[in-house]
Parts: C-alpha cells; sequence; structure tokens
C-alpha cells in the first residue's frame, strides 16, 4: 500500500531538479527542471530523439541518471527509491499482459502480486477506462486502444498520485486518440492525480493538457500553460474566409484595434488578430460593404508558429 500522503496540495507531486544523463560526452538530458502539482495533466513536448522516453525512464528509476534529482511526494528517487516510486504508475513503451488470459484475469494476477488491491478498486479503475464489456476478453483480441486503457487501468490500481504514460496516443486512430484524452481527463479529475503524458504532437498536447513543457535536444525549452483564459483585452486570431480578400483587407485596416497578420490571397483568409469582442463589429463592417464571409475560425496558428519558433524549426505538429 502506498504510505501516506505527506505533502500539502501546495507542494508538487513532480520536482524534476537538474535532472541530466549523459551518455559519453553527450548530454542527452541536460539539466531539466519542472514541476508537477496535483490536477494537473502535463505534457512533456518534443519532436523524436529530443529525450522524452530517457526523462520518463530516469523518472522512474529505469536508468540511473547522470546528475539532478528526481523528488515524488517529497521523496527522493534516488535516496528513498521504494518510497519515491509507490505514489507512481507508468507505462513506458508498451504494456505487457498475459495475452492468452482475460484482461480481468490479468488485472487479478496484479492484484495477487501488490498487497492492498482490492476486487472493488478492479472494478473502479476497470470503469473509469471504460473497458468493463472487455473485461471477460483474451487479451489477445484487444485492440490497441483496449490494451492501452487496460494498461493505465492497471497502472492506476495502486492509486498512485502520479501516472505517466509515454506517448500513450502512439498508433490510434483519431477516435482512439480523442478517447484517451477523455479518459485522461476523467482520471486527473476523479482520482485527483496527476498525469505526466509525452507527445510529439502539439495539437494532441493542446487538448489534452493543462501545462506543456517542451524540450529540444535534451533540453528545456519553454513552458506554457494552456488554461489561461483569454482575457477581455487579450487579442485572439481569427481566419476569414471571404468572397474578396484585398477589400477585406481595406475594410478590416479601418478598425482600430483590430491588426492584420497576414492575409492569404489563394486561399482567400484574411487574418486578423483582435480583442473577441471586435468580432461582431469586423463582421458587420464587412457585410456593409458587401462582402461574403463564408467561414470564420479562430486559428492557433500564432500558438504552432510560437513552438515551431522555440523549438528551432523542428517539425512537432
Ligand atoms: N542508450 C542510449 N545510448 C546512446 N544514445 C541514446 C540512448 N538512449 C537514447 N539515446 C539518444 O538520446 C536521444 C533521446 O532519445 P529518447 O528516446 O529519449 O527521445 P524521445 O524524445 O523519446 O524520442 P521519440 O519521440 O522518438 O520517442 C536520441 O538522440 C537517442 O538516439
Ligand atoms: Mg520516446
Amino acid at each position: 500500500m502506498n504510505p501516506t500522503i505527506k505533502n500539502n496540495d501546495k507542494e508538487p507531486v513532480l520536482s524534476m531538479k537538474n535532472v541530466t544523463k549523459r551518455i559519453g560526452s553527450k548530454a542527452i538530458v541536460d539539466r531539466l527542471s519542472f514541476d508537477i502539482h496535483k490536477g494537473q495533466i502535463v505534457g512533456l513536448l518534443g519532436p523524436n530523439g529530443a529525450g522524452k522516453t530517457t526523462t520518463i525512464r530516469m523518472i522512474v528509476g529505469l536508468i540511473q541518471m547522470t546528475e539532478g534529482d528526481v523528488i515524488i511526494q517529497g521523496n527522493s528517487i534516488k535516496n528513498e527509491f521504494a518510497k519515491a516510486i509507490s505514489h507512481i504508475g507508468a507505462i513506458i513503451e508498451n504494456p505487457e499482459f498475459y495475452p492468452y488470459m482475460t484482461g480481468r484475469d490479468n488485472l487479478k494476477q496484479y492484484q495477487r502480486m501488490s498487497a492492498g488491491v482490492t476486487d472493488e478498486r478492479i472494478k473502479e479503475v476497470v470503469e473509469l477506462v471504460g473497458l468493463e464489456s472487455a473485461m471477460n476478453k483474451k487479451v489477445k483480441a484487444y485492440s490497441l486502444g483496449m490494451r492501452q486503457r487496460l494498461g493505465i487501468a492497471q497502472a492506476l490500481l495502486d492509486r498512485p498520485s502520479l501516472l505517466i504514460l509515454d506517448e500513450p496516443t502512439n498508433g490510434l486512430d483519431p477516435a482512439g486518440i480523442r478517447e484517451m484524452r477523455q479518459y485522461l481527463q476523467q482520471i486527473a479529475s476523479t482520482e485527483g492525480i496527476s498525469i505526466l503524458v509525452s507527445s510529439h504532437l502539439l495539437s494532441e498536447m493542446e487538448l489534452m493538457c493543462s501545462r506543456v513543457i517542451v524540450i529540444q535536444q535534451g533540453k528545456f525549452v519553454t513552458e506554457r500553460d494552456l488554461n489561461e483564459k483569454i482575457e477581455q483585452t487579450q487579442n485572439i486570431s481569427v481566419a476569414l474566409r471571404v468572397d474578396d480578400v484585398e477589400r477585406a483587407s481595406l475594410v478590416a485596416a479601418k478598425i482600430e484595434g483590430a491588426q492584420i497578420v497576414q492575409n492569404i490571397e489563394k486561399h482567400n483568409d484574411l487574418i486578423l488578430s483582435l480583442p473577441n469582442e471586435l468580432i461582431p463589429d469586423v463582421i458587420a463592417r464587412l457585410g456593409n460593404e458587401q462582402i461574403k464571409i463564408y467561414r470564420i475560425i479562430e486559428t492557433k496558428a500564432t500558438l504552432e508558429d510560437e513552438f515551431l519558433k522555440w523549438t528551432g524549426g523542428s517539425r512537432i505538429a
């Protein structure tokens, strides 16, 4: 069973302190420091080879770090390994199961090896990941998404404070990715736990995480709070698809507070950066000028451009 959680909610569940992995003369992970607090879903985002898996492997003690430390619920993974690791549930690469056994028997098998996991708990985690109807099926007949979810169910059995998943949506189809996202968000709120999830896809991280930490070549690049409410005064970026982008630009140019970001004439898109409350005004004025508006979409282009800038132009999405 887990030791009693001794920290209060203000203290981080996970604290990375200058975590470094050097192999030969190369720093694969270079002085990485960040904290994860209770209930947060944090994304570790970086292109292939950025050091995500290596970072996760160090957090769970699968490989030793060259320098630094990882503190989990106040326990050092270096000096208090058993205590620290007892707070973590993780899936690194693919979850391993007995393929010829049913999902239920696999979880029961885990229960036998781990003190304190009740039948009630098995039922709970199965419901959390939506696998009730698949419990009597053999795991070899599971789809990749079902297998991933069974892995998460198993990782949750011991009631960890932190769930760590290395690229959990790899290989899933769009529906599977969406489901995974919903389950993870549900788990974070129902169980009140924190989740660290890695990915090389910005678009996925944006939808799933409350915070994202960007790494590149083992180094911290930046972090972003993705739950930041758009303040009334803050500009947002919208793309307007119009029949005459030239004339639309002239109209937009006269509206105080709206900036033309770019106009991609071949797409007939006019991209504006403006406060939310100016949007009805822009639409009304374009309408007055008989300019047809076919579509208006909030664009995330700015954020994506920023990520590309941070990661030195390497493709991450
Ligand atoms: N045991 C090792 N020996 C030498 N180099 C290694 C070792 N393990 C990882 N690397 C290198 O470290 C870098 C980071 O690898 P890592 O697997 O952590 O990246 P990643 O961000 O998980 O990438 P991916 O998105 O492809 O999973 C890569 O350049 C990799 O080749
Ligand atoms: Mg990896």
